[in-house]
């Protein structure tokens, strides 16, 4: 249980807000990189509470800024780009990626108010097929360079899934939250065949970029299997299940929990799946698509294990009353993580790095320890036994 004003403290995500600041340091993911493209390379997004546009200047480079004119307003979402830059619709006002005024075609030659023109503007990067931006203060830290970002020793695929009607902090407090697994995903995941009953040993160990989740259970004649996974502070999931091609590959995931505001979350799933003979630069674009989490008739996509725990967190409400919640033993990674983002909020606020955010000078590759021994992916000590 909560306090109003913890409760309020934890899930407001706007400019200004503590989590929103504690956020702000982190590096976000905009778009997919391939839903910009030649005939439409302008997206509207909203991010953190701020409605912005991402773009793909036709030299190739990108742009994230926001969303409404300096002039009179009009929405960026329906300008032109070119080689510079973005293009407001209604005057014709150009912008860099930097946010300048570089036109103001309407003005009289020789006009210098472009010059006091300033467009709220963020870094953007590419990785892993998704469009990175960092919205926080200077200096601009190390784009975190996430396994599944980064390897290229098989294929990739980016997707984008409807947007969540709940706050962020339910996503991702279910992100340790192992038990739902046998409960909510018990049949589609084919957990619960696999067991007598309900039992298995959790542990919660924190680490340099969050927090590891680690599930031990016991499977008939099988022993302890174990399943470790890690939250990436603060709104990462790291996973791994089976390739959806079904023939016993390990399709490595990550998904993030970007809040679009404070009662809305885009969820984006970036998908590695090593294969011999197959390289995917880092740096490509990936196949994209959009997965919607109800189906035609408007009810939950209940037989997708992702749909169900969309069902589970819209179904606590848009900002889930903390103040009314009855927690148990089981519910103790979530008091972990509520307690490691208070902790991380007050590093920001004392002008200190949070957890996880390197400077950009040691941006390197980041493989993580994941293990899920039910899908053969075994710990190392166990590696070559009889799965
Ligand atoms: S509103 Fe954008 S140029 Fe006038
Ligand atoms: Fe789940």
């Amino acid at each position: 249980m909560l306090s109003r004003e913890d409760n309020e403290l934890l899930t407001r995500v706007g400019p200004g807000t503590p989590a929103g600041e504690l956020l702000r340091r982190y590096w976000q993911p905009v778009a997919c990189a391939a839903e910009l493209t030649e005939e439409k390379p302008i997206k509207a997004v909203k991010v953190l509470g701020e409605k912005l546009v991402v773009y793909r200047d036709t030299a190739g480079g990108y742009g994230l800024v926001a969303e409404q004119c300096p002039h009179r307003f009009a929405s960026l979402a329906w300008g032109r780009v070119d080689d510079e830059g973005i293009r407001c619709p209604y005057h014709g006002w150009k912008f860099n990626a930097a946010g300048k005024c570089i036109e103001t075609p309407a003005e009289p030659k020789g006009s210098t108010l472009k010059d006091g023109v300033r467009q709220p503007a963020y870094p953007v990067r590419k990785l892993g097929g998704m469009l990175f931006g960092y919205m926080g203060p200077a200096p601009v830290p190390a784009l975190p360079l996430w396994d599944v970002l980064a390897w290229e020793h098989g294929r990739r695929t980016v997707e984008r899934h409807s947007v969540v009607e709940c706050n962020w902090l339910q996503c991702m407090e279910n992100s340790v939250d192992p038990s739902h697994l046998f409960w909510l995903h018990g049949r589609t995941a084919h957990l619960a065949s696999l067991m007598d009953e309900f039992e298995e040993k959790e542990d919660f160990i924190p680490f340099d970029f969050g927090i590891m989740k680690r599930r031990s259970t016991p499977i008939k004649d099988k022993g302890i299997q174990v399943d470790q996974h890690p939250l990436l502070f603060p709104n990462v999931l790291r996973h791994v299940a089976h390739d959806r091609s079904g023939e016993g590959s390990h399709r490595h995931n990550l998904q993030y929990r970007v809040p679009v505001d404070d009662h809305n979350t885009q969820v984006f799933m970036i998908n590695f799946t090593p294969e011999p003979g197959t390289r995917t630069p880092a740096d490509a674009d990936a196949p994209f698509s959009f997965v919607p989490m109800r189906g035609e008739d408007g009810d939950y996509r209940m037989d997708m294990v992702l749909a169900q725990d969309v069902m589970a967190w819209e179904t606590q409400g848009a900002v889930l009353d903390r103040t009314r919640e009855q927690l148990g033993t089981a519910d103790k990674g979530i008091v972990m993580f509520r307690r490691l983002i208070k902790e991380q909020i007050a590093l920001v606020a004392a002008g200190k790095m949070p957890l996880g955010v390197r400077p950009a000078e040691a941006e390197s590759l980041i493989e993580l320890d994941v293990i899920n021994e039910r899908i053969g992916l075994m710990r190392p000590e166990r590696q070559g036994a009889a799965q």
